[in-house]
């Protein structure tokens, strides 16, 4: 069995390769090609436990992802949200690899967002907004930076003093981008100017006026996953020329920001696409330049499952990782 942790994977393994697999992994989903049952959920003592498992039938690829959310682990020096992913040996079905759970979601997160505004953003796309500074954010800003040669990103999160700590952090660590980041002192002209918006916050509350959004604008909706949550602004749901889900059966259940436009009416389930869709049929993608396209990701373990056996195949071709 391979362990691979989160410094392991990041020697080799880039976001352009993980923008590869996601749209690889979303193809095969929207093809019918693999088998996601639902997530199960235990409630222990101290904490919830789920288990997200994927079957990916003609490569016969298996795997699960276990996330455990333990508030009190920070008391005891441990992360709250632990996570490992593991792959089966399709020759044996033996567990053949274990790899850090919450830098796969990082990445797998990042590179959907990165596929989509691939997809879907102008090509002289220069300008973005990054909206939120937590946890996925880093991976998030690098897959909008992998696909575009962005040559502003204003940075927001409510909590001013961590937007302000990111802002300097990603000044060092994305320096070769050459890219002016910084922090958004006007949300609401950052907004007007940008040609990429990507939100992922835990917001419960739309995070952005959807008013002062240009014509052809691309926006990523990343963070809201309940249907309480409201991130993307109704008005941008509803005027979208091109609306692409994840998966239209995680999204239509768990995102309040799309399933509440639907319930009003505003839109319906037939004017949403997959990105598999678009990775099949590449003509369902922008038209032109004046086009504002919507994605809205909940996650999928099939994105977990196929970049965790990409992951594994290379470490293995390249001698990484501890094999036991
Ligand atoms: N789509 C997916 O596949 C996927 C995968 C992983 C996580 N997520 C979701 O993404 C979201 C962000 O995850 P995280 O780990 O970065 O969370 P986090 O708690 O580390 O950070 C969230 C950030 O959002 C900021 N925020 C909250 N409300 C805001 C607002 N109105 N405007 C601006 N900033 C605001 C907070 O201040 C915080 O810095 C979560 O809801 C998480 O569940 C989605």
């Amino acid at each position: 069995m391979l362990i691979l942790t989160a410094k392991d994977i990041e020697k080799f393994y880039t976001m352009k390769d993980a923008v590869a697999a996601d749209k690889q992994a979303l193809k095969i989903y929207t093809e019918g090609n693999s088998d996601v049952p639902l997530r199960i959920n235990f409630d222990m003592q101290k904490g919830q436990c789920l288990f997200m498992p994927a079957h990916i039938k003609d490569q016969d690829i298996a795997g699960i992802k276990i996330v455990s959310v333990f508030p009190d682990n920070s008391k005891l020096g441990k992360p709250s949200v632990p996570a490992q992913v593991l792959m089966l040996d399709p020759k044996t079905g033996e567990v053949c690899a274990l790899l850090d759970g919450t830098f796969v979601t990082q990445l797998r997160t990042g590179a959907v967002q990165g596929a989509a505004t691939d997809l879907l953003a102008r090509k002289d796309a220069r300008r973005a907004v990054l909206i939120g500074t937590g946890g996925q954010a880093i991976s998030q800003l690098e897959a909008m930076l992998t696909v575009r040669p962005l040559t502003d990103v204003a940075i927001f999160d409510i909590d001013i003093q961590k937007a302000k700590r990111f802002t300097d952090e990603v000044k060092c660590r994305f320096y070769h981008y050459s890219t002016h980041f910084y922090f958004s002192q006007d949300l609401d002209e950052d907004i007007s100017l940008a040609d990429i918006i990507t939100s992922v916050t835990t917001s419960k509350v739309v995070t952005f006026n959807g008013d002062k959004v240009k014509p052809g604008t691309h926006i990523n909706g990343v963070g809201a996953y309940t249907p309480q949550m409201h991130e993307i602004p109704q008005s941008i749901v509803e005027k979208a020329d091109i609306r692409v889900l994840d998966t239209k059966e995680g999204v239509f259940a768990e995102a309040g920001d799309i399933i509440d436009p639907i319930k009003q009416n505003l839109v319906s389930e037939d004017d949403f696409l997959e990105l598999g869709d678009l990775v099949i049929d590449p003509t369902q993608c922008r038209q032109n330049e004046e086009q504002i396209t919507l994605f809205k990701t909940v996650g999928t373990a099939v994105l977990d499952v196929y970049i965790g056996y990409d992951i594994y195949l290379k470490a293995k071709e390249k001698g990484i990782g501890l094999d036991l």
